[in-house]
């Protein structure tokens, strides 16, 4: 049995409802979902009556046997176990977001809400014990290294590393394949990150365990994106907005930044979106994810700075300058009023704008990143972004090794006790993360 806050989340995203709609669905008062939503360690928390999911379940059937009807492809594939559905060319492999469909990465976020209760470490699991990883990471890295490594030993596996090629026998012409090949042997998946795009694609190809790419120089940053869906959904729900029509502005690097490229097309699989896309002349999207993007019927507008452009946005996505992938190119036009700061925010966003950073930052005064000075705004999502990390790598790996379905009865309640909130500014926020 999953816990009443994932299945009614879970509801929820399947039906495609916000609370108020939902609640007018089910026939009770908002404010009684409400006090269902919550997690079960909170004061103001309460059980749902057993009618009630029954009833839920009922709609849930026949929502599902409403899409029977009409995309019969949709539900058949839904039969299938999710690493099956979201392969790669018949392998347990996560190498771009081209890999999912709305209702596949659904489902993932499904299981990273059930992982909730081991991220915020109220419970363990030990479904990985004895599996093994090797986070192979080829460029620099502290958030997605470390994030995978601490979602697989919370699911009870352990980690080997390996930093930079100067310690690698890559630096002795060894090929990617044989690299890729030797380590299968000794360990049960790998989490790669390369300079090169494509180079996740070449270690995967020379294996048949779980490879899951971390990072292909511009190219994509699957796991990043999915968090940054999973955080998007749980803000919007907080919020009441659904993802469907949504106000989407992506700032800064958008040509070397893989994580706007991954999240755009994650993103894509909604409809009516409108992308907002804000970069220096020499910094614009890829025009082939611009022709994808417009193909799948959102309306992209594309502009070459901040004033205006943040106006009605629902999400405010900022990014890092890449540095280190150009060659001998200037950067032109990017001028120090491209920072994302409090006085940008309040002049153009209202209360319900959420703004979202893949981090690393450049937090310097004068540099054209996001400012520390939103530090302590609530529309400010970033520190929730990162912790979202966790339950999502763990669903990941949990899927890609086919555990999936056992994490729920692993659980047992941790033995050690954590402060309520991991950051000193978190209480803050308290509830607004449900
Ligand atoms: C990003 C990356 O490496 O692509 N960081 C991350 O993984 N969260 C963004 C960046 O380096 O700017």
């Amino acid at each position: 049995m999953i816990d009443q806050q994932t299945f009614l989340r879970d509801a929820m995203r399947r039906l495609n409802l916000i609370r108020e709609n939902f609640s007018e669905r089910i026939g009770v008062h908002k404010r009684a979902l409400d006090t269902w939503l919550l997690p079960e360690t909170s004061g103001e928390y309460r059980a749902m009556p057993d009618i009630v999911s029954k009833f839920v379940n009922e709609i849930l059937v026949k929502d599902a046997e409403s899409h029977v009807n009409t995309q019969t492809v949709y539900s058949a594939r839904s039969a299938a176990p999710l690493s099956t559905r979201i392969g790669h060319q018949g392998k347990p492999q996560l190498l771009s977001v081209d890999q999912f469909s709305r209702e596949s990465v659904e489902d993932l976020m499904r299981i990273a809400d059930v992982m909730q209760p081991i991220a915020r470490r109220q419970k363990v699991s030990r479904i990985l014990e004895g599996a093994v990883l090797a986070n192979l990471f080829f460029e620099a890295s502290t958030r997605t290294r470390i994030s995978f490594g601490a979602a697989f030993c919370r699911l009870g596996g352990s980690v080997c590393d390996t930093t930079g090629f100067t310690f690698s026998s890559m630096t002795k012409g060894e090929s990617v394949y044989d690299t890729s090949r030797v380590i299968s042997g000794y360990v049960d998946a790998l989490v790669v990150r390369h300079p090169e795009q494509g180079a996740v694609d070449e270690f995967a190809r020379a294996t048949n365990i779980p490879v899951i790419n971390g990072g292909d120089g511009p190219g994509e940053h699957p796991s990043q994106a999915i968090l940054d869906l999973y955080t998007i959904q749980r803000e919007f729900s907080r919020l009441g907005k659904l993802i469907d029509g949504a106000h989407i502005v992506m700032v800064g690097d958008l040509k070397y930044g893989r994580t706007v490229h991954s999240l755009i097309k994650l993103l894509a699989l909604y409809r009516r979106l409108k992308f907002t896309l804000i970069a220096p002349p020499t910094l614009e999207m890829p025009p082939y994810i611009l022709e994808r993007i417009s193909g799948d019927g959102h309306v992209v507008e594309q502009s070459t700075s901040l004033a205006g452009g943040l106006k009605g946005a629902d999400i405010v996505y900022a990014t890092r300058i890449q540095k280190e992938r150009f060659a001998d190119e200037a950067i032109e036009g990017y001028a120090p009023e491209f920072q994302i700061n409090q006085a940008l925010i309040d002049a153009n966003c209202d209360a319900g704008t959420i703004v979202m950073h893949p981090l690393p930052r450049d937090g310097r005064p004068a540099a054209n990143d996001l400012s520390t000075d939103l530090n302590y705004d609530p529309r400010l999502a970033i520190f929730r972004q990162t912790d979202n990390g966790i339950p999502v790598r763990m669903a990941i790996f949990a899927t890609l090794l086919g555990v999936e379905n056992q994490v729920q009865h692993s659980m047992r309640d941790a033995g050690w006790r954590s402060p309520s909130h991991v950051g000193p500014d978190d209480a803050m926020f308290d509830g607004l993360d449900g």
